[in-house]
């Protein structure tokens, strides 16, 4: 279904798609779109797609729309909204969905923070009538607060046995070096560890964590969840806090010594560096000053 051309460029329904996961992105034009994913994500993606055969899908990050123009063309939807702080969609994306007739299956929403729930809840209500997603795709912030915020939103909405993919979740152990890895940010693994905890915890609600490379695919189990007060944190119980609440950062390493299955990480700062940079919790807030 996707002609490649090579390992950075493939063709759809007569458009064309450059992968720039990173580096050397351009703006898409009408016909050509700047995709910021590479081709192993894209592979995944379409075998997903394909797999789950999801009718109704929400993307949040959407940046020039060639991931939902993507998911448009593999998965012929019903309904496909993307969501983006961004102000205005890009023209290649106007373009696509006026040329393929999309005006009522792809709505593109612009100046929406991902952590504004009642704008979301408000997107949802209008687009979906009620009817349960299938699928949730976040590409947008990779930041633990927001996304932890959409995921409260969106998942409960999700129908049981529906897919929700976080992505690039793994930014703070890659060697790639992305805008975040020169801030103090919370790496977004503390989000997953949450995830994984639900999983055992309460498998009615989160039935199956899987982690492919860098996207984590979170599988929603059959538990009536309330859309409006759903909130991932309740879902791991005392213990599960307790091992994300950490009493004292980790120092850095004086000196770089040999670690064990230190030539296992491919970044060049290990983990035991990323996580000194985790905020120390104050003695108020405990444990959620962390998450
Ligand atoms: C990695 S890009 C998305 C790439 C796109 N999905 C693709 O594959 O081509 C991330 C997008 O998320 C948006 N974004 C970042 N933080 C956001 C937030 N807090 N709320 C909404 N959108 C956000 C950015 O504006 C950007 O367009």
């Amino acid at each position: 279904m996707l002609a490649w051309r090579d390992d950075e460029s493939f063709e759809i329904g007569a458009i064309e798609y450059a992968c720039r996961p990173t580096g050397r992105r351009f703006r898409s034009e009408p016909g050509h779109f700047c995709l910021l994913k590479a081709r192993g994500e894209v592979e995944q993606y379409e075998q997903l797609l394909h797999h789950l055969e999801s009718k109704r899908i929400v993307e949040v990050g959407t940046y020039d729309g060639a991931s939902a123009a993507l998911f448009a063309e593999i998965t012929q939807p019903e309904k496909l909204v993307t969501i983006d702080r961004r102000s205005t969609p890009s023209e290649a994306l106007t373009h696509f969905i006026a040329t393929r007739g999309l005006g009522k299956t792809v709505s593109a929403y612009c100046g929406v923070d991902q952590a504004n729930a009642r704008r979301l809840r408000e997107i949802l209500d209008a687009e979906f009538d009620g009817e349960p997603i299938d699928l949730v795709v976040d590409d947008a912030s990779h930041l633990v607060e927001p996304t932890r915020a959409t995921f409260n939103c969106l998942f409960p909405r999700l129908r049981a046995g529906g897919a929700y993919v976080i992505e690039d979740w793994s930014w703070a152990h890659t060697a790639t070096v992305g805008p975040w890895l020169t801030t103090d940010e919370t790496p977004l693994t503390v989000f997953v560890f949450e995830l994984v905890m639900a999983c055992a915890h309460l498998p009615k609600v989160v039935s199956n964590v899987n982690v492919f490379g860098n996207i984590v695919l979170i599988t929603r189990g059959a538990a009536d969840l309330d859309p409006a007060g759903f909130d991932v944190s309740n879902c791991y119980g005392a213990r599960g806090g307790a091992l994300l609440a950490r009493p004292e950062p980790i120092p850095m390493p004086s000196r770089r010594r040999a670690q064990p299955g230190a030539d296992l990480h491919h970044a060049t700062s290990g983990p035991w560096v990323m996580a000194a940079r985790i905020p120390r919790p104050d003695a108020a807030s405990g444990a959620r000053a962390l998450i």
